[in-house]
Formats: C-alpha cells, structure tokens, sequence
C-alpha cells in the first residue's frame, strides 16, 4: 500500500518550472497554475499537462479550442497564487493581466519566459487527474530568463 502522505512528500522533491495554463470560453478567459507540464514530442510537435478531474479547468480544457501553456519567471509568484485559487482573483476576466490574446483567441501572459499554444491533440485517464495532450500551433520565447521553480512546497528560483 502506499501512504498517500508519503506519496505526497515524495512528490515535493521534484523540481518543477511553474506553468499557468489559460483557455478561453464563452464565459471568460481562465488560466490554472500547473507544474504538470511536459514537452512529449518534436514530430509532431506535442505537449502535456495533467489537470484534476475535480477542477474546474479540467472541465474547460475539455471543451476548450485551445489552450496556452505560460512558463512563469521568477517574479511572476503573485500570478501563480493567483491561478492556484489562493489569492483574491479580483479579475478572473484578466483586464488587470498584461497579456495578448494569440492565434486562437487565448490569453498569453506578458512578462513570462515563453509561451507556448497547442490545439487540443488527445486526452487520457490518469487516475484522479486527466493527461490532455496538445498539438503546438504558436510558441516563443518572452522577455524573462529567470524561471520560477515550485520545490518542497516552496516557490524557488535558480541559485546560479
Ligand atoms: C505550484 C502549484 C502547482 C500546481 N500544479 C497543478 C497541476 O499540475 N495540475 C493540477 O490539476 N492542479 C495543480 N495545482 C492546483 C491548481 O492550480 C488549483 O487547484 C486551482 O485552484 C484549480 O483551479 P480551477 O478549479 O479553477 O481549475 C497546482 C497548484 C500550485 C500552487
């Protein structure tokens, strides 16, 4: 058996770059904080992020045209709070996000250290959480270097 606790803590020692996801729908724009993120293939160009079922993005990555993966740089912690539910999104609607809508009408954050928009590819069961694959339609580079890495239940930056 494994202890769920435990499964957890050894979990918290992956380092992973922070991630927010953004999707438009009918009713607004929405983006989730996600370090379940992963580059899958280069031909064709295929990425993945893994939602839980019971969120509400999971729901709207399922009928979503599309989504973007935003790579959040270090001074971007406020922006990763904020989509993990855990402060006041005073505007879910992003009129107070700088950012600029891409090729298929989804926000892309400003100030990020790339982005990176994917068409919706395939979706598999992952247990209590959903792998939803995404084809890359649009990607570059912004105009941060310095990543924002989530360790040990902690935001972190590089020591370099
Ligand atoms: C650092 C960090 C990383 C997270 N990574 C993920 C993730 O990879 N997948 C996921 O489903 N939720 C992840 N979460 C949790 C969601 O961001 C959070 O549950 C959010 O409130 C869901 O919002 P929603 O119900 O609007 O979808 C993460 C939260 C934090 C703080």
């Amino acid at each position: 058996m494994v202890d769920p606790e435990r499964f957890r803590d050894v979990m918290a020692r992956h380092a992973a770059g922070v991630t927010v996801v953004t999707t438009a729908h009918p009713s607004g724009y929405h983006g989730v904080t996600v370090t379940a993120f992963c580059p899958l293939s280069l031909e064709p160009p295929l990425v993945l992020v893994c939602i839980g079922r019971e969120q509400q993005s999971h729901r709207l990555l399922e009928e979503a045209t599309g989504w973007v993966v935003n790579l959040l740089a270090r001074e971007q912690e406020f922006l990763a709070e904020q989509f993990a539910g855990r402060a006041p999104l005073a505007d879910p609607r992003f009129s107070r996000i700088p950012h600029h809508l891409g090729l298929l009408g989804i926000p892309r954050i400003d100030g990020c250290l790339a982005w990176i928009e994917c068409r919706p590819w395939a979706r598999y069961d992952g247990g209590d959480h959903s792998i939803f694959v995404g084809e890359v339609v649009a990607l570059d580079l912004g105009p941060a270097d310095d990543p924002l890495i989530y360790f040990d239940r902690q935001y972190r930056e590089l020591a370099w």
